[in-house]
């Protein structure tokens, strides 16, 4: 079914369910790397909420979680700066930090925030993304955990907005 927001009409792309899958399988891995460590996922709102919340589920090991806001789209462009919105508030010094993030794009957003994480001496960062635009990514920073690589098209849904709207879809849809 097609799905119309605002002045654009979006077409279903990714389940409920594959996305379920996906989000078992990172949790798994990230389990595998981190073992007896205790983690620190750094959320990225508002885009991962809905992420985070279903890989946290499924992460059972002891574990901190700590949110950042961050933006740089504005419609469905990204604007190239990135304004913080809320600040890092935890002492990452000797962490095993985890950035939890909804879509990996141009990597704009991503780089910001390592840098940021860079300032704190932490034991390590791996960075787990839902989605990722292989063609759109401009930078260097090395993406551990991956759900779906696809195209350079507009998504909504499952965290992912259309100027404020779509957050709250259980799938994802593409632009038609
Ligand atoms: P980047 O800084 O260009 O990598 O963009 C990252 C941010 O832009 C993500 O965290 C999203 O909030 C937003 N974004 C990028 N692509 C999409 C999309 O297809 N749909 C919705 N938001 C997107
Ligand atoms: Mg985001």
């Amino acid at each position: 079914m097609e799905l119309k927001i605002l002045d654009k009409t979006f077409v279903p792309y990714i389940s409920a369910q594959e996305i379920n899958k996906e989000i078992q399988r990172i949790a798994t891995n990230l389990h595998e790397n981190l073992k007896d460590e205790i983690p620190v996922f750094l959320v990225v709102l508002n885009g991962a909420f809905m992420f985070a919340a279903d890989l946290l589920k499924y992460y059972t090991a002891p574990a901190e979680v700590s949110f950042v806001k961050l933006a740089s789209y504005q419609g469905t462009t990204t604007t190239g700066n990135v304004t913080q919105l809320l600040g890092l508030d935890v002492d990452l010094t000797n962490k095993h930090v985890v950035i939890v993030e909804d879509i990996v794009d141009t990597g704009t957003t991503i780089t910001a925030l390592q840098q940021l994480i860079n300032t704190h001496k932490v034991k390590s960062l791996q960075v787990a993304t839902l989605f990722f635009k292989p063609e759109a990514y401009k930078q260097n920073v090395t993406i551990n955990h991956i759900g779906f690589s696809i195209p350079n098209k507009f998504i909504v849904g499952y965290g992912l907005d259309y100027n404020k709207q779509g957050r709250n879809l259980p799938e994802v849809y593409q632009i038609k």
